[in-house]
């Protein structure tokens, strides 16, 4: 088992290791007591709901569950009002826990509810996917998506702990595992090129603690550095502003890591001294490396996400593998890039 420490305006641990899911009880016993709420959704919870629920129970907390649809879709203020309201009826008070057991879509909107919910409780990332390990359960960005648009409301708010154990991702459906790869690769593209090395090598046979233990790191001292996403964070949108672009121009069909392959591939296209091993490996792992859409549609979408600032728009520029910057650039520029990186235009 691998612990990372993180030390933001919050520290926690971050453990990583098979067979962690059945010790949430023993951990949480450490750090709380009294009441908590497991929030998953309707995949997660037949497969893993019942051993948290035991593990908790055993360890003395009282236990209530509450599942989502799973999907995008419930990352949406009706299903954040109806968990503050479920939580209110159970009387949780600040000295109590929430659980978000799923992925992203879970782990965001559990954080939201407890970031708010009397103005912050504490609250603990049980990740089911890949994505949600080396990312989003890490560094406290919690949030639901708006009318117009991804991530619209939401708040800093750390997690207290958080548990992956990567033996469930066995039972990972072969395209989630995949989206999830896009931000492993990202990972190596953004900072380290011996994780890009054994990637390339191993491709979807990776070794997959040593790979999640590393993209946490990565992600523990970026986020260390700059909590509040002024700064250095923004590198972890490499990809995004096209992703986000294509994820929108699809109304969210696309699975989010196959829009952020296509954006760093892009964007590596556009910039990247290694751009052809950049797209060799995203294409190695089975993942899209290319858009039907054109640069003047991509562009027009990326304009209208939240990372715009008045006339100028802050991209992710990789020069080589490890060696990437925050660049901004006049708006009237991005369809320029995009076309760059596309290969049909
Ligand atoms: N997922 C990007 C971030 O946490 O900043």
């Amino acid at each position: 088992m691998n612990t990372v420490t993180v030390q933001a305006s919050k520290t926690y641990e971050v453990k990583i290791g098979s067979g962690l899911l059945d010790t949430i009880g023993q951990e949480l016993s450490r750090i709380a007591k009294g009441k908590v709420m497991v929030i998953t959704d309707e995949t997660v919870a037949p497969l893993y709901l019942g051993r948290v629920y035991r593990s908790l129970t055993q360890a003395g907390f009282t236990v209530y569950t509450s599942s989502v649809p799973s999907g995008e879709g419930s990352k949406d203020l009706k299903y954040y009002v109806n968990l503050l309201e479920l939580v209110a009826e159970k009387q949780l008070t600040r000295s109590d826990t929430l659980i978000a057991l799923g992925g992203g879509v879970v782990g965001d909107l559990t954080g939201f509810v407890a970031a708010s919910y009397l103005r912050g409780i504490r609250f603990v990332q049980i990740p089911t996917t890949l994505l949600a390990m080396v990312d989003s359960s890490v560094g406290g960005k919690t949030a639901v998506n708006l009318r117009a648009g991804k991530n619209l409301a939401g708040a800093f708010h750390q997690p207290s702990l958080v548990l992956c154990d990567p033996s469930l991702l066995d039972t990972l459906e072969e395209d989630v595992f995949r989206a999830g790869c896009a931000e492993v690769l990202k990972t190596a593209i953004l900072f380290d090129r011996e994780l890009f090395a054994h990637l390339r090598e191993k491709t979807l046979n990776f070794d997959r603690e040593w790979v999640i233990t590393r993209c946490i790191q990565w992600k523990r001292d970026i986020v260390c550095a700059d909590e509040f996403d002024r700064g250095q964070r923004q590198l972890l949108n490499l990809g995004h502003t096209v992703g986000h672009a294509i994820e929108a121009l699809t109304e969210y069909d696309t699975p989010h890591g196959y829009a952020v392959a296509v954006g760093c591939c892009i964007i590596a296209r556009a910039f990247s001294q290694d751009q052809e091993e950049i797209v060799d490996c995203f294409r190695a792992f089975g993942l899209p490396t290319d858009s039907y859409f054109s640069a003047k549609v991509l562009a027009g979408a990326a304009l209208s996400d939240k990372k715009r600032q008045g006339d100028t728009i802050t991209i992710v520029v990789p020069t080589a593998i490890g060696d990437c910057k925050l660049r901004s650039i006049p708006i009237s520029e991005l369809e320029t890039v995009i076309k760059v990186g596309l290969t049909h235009e």
